[in-house]
């Protein structure tokens, strides 16, 4: 069994970095347009958060994809299982992720989405797990650095459980 051992961030906490991210966004792209790339499903709450504090003019797409690997570790191989609709070459492209553990997966995302040839490309991640980067990740906006433990809540899973939760906690399986 597994169990949520101890809470790291709380909605509010959460909400002041979302808010904080979305101003550094406005800015460097004042009068521009930006596609807003989410990563299913992981991604889907921060961005839902994110978004309604941008002022420019968003467009959105989702890609999911399937890591090969356990439920608590990505083996960097990545299975599209829906691609974007439409084309992002030649635009400004965020792409949006929850976490960045060993940045296998969105290393991967970077490689494909950048052959697209879009205009700009960078990574606006809500968590980043400190010294554990197997890939080498240029991340332009990361919210908070957290410490190297497995993290659900605020859409982020377990087995695809406890996405729902409001604030981010640690959990800890026996298994
Ligand atoms: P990476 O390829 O090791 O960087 O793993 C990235 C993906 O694994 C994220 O998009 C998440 O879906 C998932 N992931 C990594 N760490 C966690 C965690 O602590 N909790 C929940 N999902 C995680
Ligand atoms: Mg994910």
């Amino acid at each position: 069994m597994e169990k949520l051992v101890k809470k790291i961030l709380t909605d509010q906490e959460i909400k002041e970095q979302v808010k904080s991210l979305a101003q550094k966004i406005n800015k460097d792209y004042k009068n521009k347009d930006v596609i807003l790339i989410g990563v299913l499903k992981g991604a889907i709450v921060f961005l839902a958060d994110l978004m309604r504090y941008l002022d420019i003019n968003i467009d959105l797409d989702f890609m999911a994809i399937s890591s090969y690997g356990s439920e608590t570790k990505t083996s960097g191989v990545v299975r599209i299982l829906k691609d974007l609709d439409e084309s992002i070459a030649n635009r400004h492209v965020i792409l949006v992720e929850d976490i960045i553990d060993t940045g296998l997966t969105i290393s991967y995302l970077m490689r494909n989405l950048r052959s697209r040839k879009p205009k700009s490309l960078e990574i606006c991640s809500l968590l980043r797990k400190k010294d554990k980067q197997k890939a080498t990740i240029e991340a332009k906006y990361v919210g908070v650095e957290i410490p190297n433990c497995y993290v659900v809540g605020y859409g982020l899973d377990y087995n695809q459980q406890y996405r729902q939760l409001q604030d981010i906690f640690i959990l800890e399986s026996d298994d």
